[in-house]
């Protein structure tokens, strides 16, 4: 405790020279973004698969804080292939929600920023967007029209104040201007009766806490789904439900998202959701993805000693077991990463090559990609992931 206590000590000094880094560094990042906004060759850019609705490459997001710089994703390569559901997987705080809000231009600016790499949205005519350099303007058009998040609370995510119908009516008029008030009305009951709500009249005229946990995300998904997005991204969509409402509810999701053909990218750290939805699965971990392929490379060919960690620590019915595994030790210190594997402290197949640099990726097939050292003789090496020094971004 006293060791703790020590180690994360910052004098007076330290914590002006942090403030006075962060202050500046904000300052010339956000002079950038609003310079690169006013020119459109450079938030335009193209898809390096046109058959991927987002492709994340190296996309490093950081957020300057009063104890140092919180490398939250760092050097991030993953893609969302069209029409098919992308699970992101690890243990709380390893990065996935400020990926998720990375995509969508949602971090709490200016002490979250992404820093480095690309995040690349398909717009359907050859050419994507640089999410990372657009404006705000086309942001208000995508988010809501062409990306849509579900979040994890439905409580905290509707307006109390204001009827279901309100909320539903507000984001279809808001994406489309010229639509007439009996339209808007009529496609939010086409919404309700979508998502299966069963009085939806009833339910146009009421106000959240009227409705029971599973209806309000309903009401959510509906909100999510009304413009017909072509990329869904739920974060921990049925942490809040109980499990029969949770199965409801993911099938809807798949059945809407197949109706729409839309993709997913689901945030969730229960792997029953992910084994049961995902056509591919991303593993991150303390901010990096650390293996990623098909849901069945990963769920019967895990390698990453934290994949196979985590698929033993999952309980499997009508397997008896005395106690469940559980992966020791804890996540490093986000501030202060040390520079060999990030997982080597805690990992119980680690060997003298492991105390070298952060292990590059290795390719073990066209879809199955692992950072890790025990698998540099079985694949293809590929780089590492890039991290920022954050010096250099003054
Ligand atoms: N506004 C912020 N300021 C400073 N650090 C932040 C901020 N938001 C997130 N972080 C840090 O970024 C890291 C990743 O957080 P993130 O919310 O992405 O985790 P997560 O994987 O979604 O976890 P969970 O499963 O608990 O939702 C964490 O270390 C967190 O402390
Ligand atoms: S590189 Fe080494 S320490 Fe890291 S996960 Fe692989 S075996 Fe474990
Ligand atoms: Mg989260």
């Amino acid at each position: 405790m006293a060791e703790n206590k020590k180690s994360s000590y910052i004098s007076g000094k330290e914590s002006r020279r942090i403030t006075r880094f962060n202050r500046r560094v904000t300052k010339k990042l956000e002079k950038e973004r609003a310079d690169a906004n006013k020119d459109p060759k450079l938030y335009t850019t193209a898809m390096k698969d046109p058959d991927n609705i987002v492709e994340f490459d190296n996309v490093c997001t950081y957020f300057f804080s009063d104890v140092g710089v919180v490398r939250a994703v760092d050097g991030v390569n993953f893609n969302v292939p069209k029409h098919s559901t992308v699970g992101i997987v690890g243990e709380s705080g390893c990065g996935k929600s400020v990926t998720s809000l990375s995509l969508m231009q949602l971090l709490a600016r200016p002490a979250g920023q992404t820093v480095g790499g690309e995040i690349r949205f398909n717009r359907g005519d050859g050419t994507a967007y640089n999410i990372v350099n657009t404006p705000n303007a086309i942001m208000e058009k995508i988010r809501g029209d062409q990306i849509s998040m579900i979040f994890q609370e439905p409580m905290t995510a509707l307006n109390p104040v204001f009827r279901i119908g309100e909320q539903i009516n507000e984001v279809i008029e808001l994406h489309n201007p010229g639509m007439s008030e009996a339209d808007v009305k009529a496609r939010t009951l086409e919404m309700l009766d979508m998502v299966g709500i069963a009085n939806k009249e009833g339910v146009y005229s009421m106000y959240p806490h009227e409705l029971s946990g599973g209806m309000r995300q309903r009401i959510c998904i509906a909100i999510a789904l009304a413009c017909s997005p072509t990329l869904i991204i739920a974060d921990e969509p049925t942490t809040a439900l109980d499990v029969t409402i949770q199965a409801q509810i993911l099938d809807l999701l798949q059945n809407l998202k197949d109706k729409l053909n839309s993709s997913i990218m689901l945030i969730t750290h229960d792997l029953g959701v992910v084994a049961g939805m995902a056509d591919y699965v991303v593993v991150m971990y303390a901010g990096r993805v650390v293996e990623k392929g098909t849901a069945d490379e990963i769920f019967h060919h895990p390698c990453h000693p934290y994949t196979i960690g985590l698929m033993r620590s999952k309980p499997v019915v009508g397997q008896k077991v005395d106690e469940l595994y559980n992966i020791p030790g804890s996540v490093p210190n986000p501030v202060a990463m040390p520079d060999y594997c990030y997982f080597r402290d805690r990992c119980e197949m680690h060997c003298d090559r492991c105390s070298g640099k952060y292990p590059a990726e290795v390719r073990l097939s066209d879809t199955h990609v692992v950072s890790c050292y025990r698998y540099y003789d079985e694949g293809e090496v590929l780089g590492q992931p890039k991290s920022v020094n954050v010096e250099d971004l003054l």
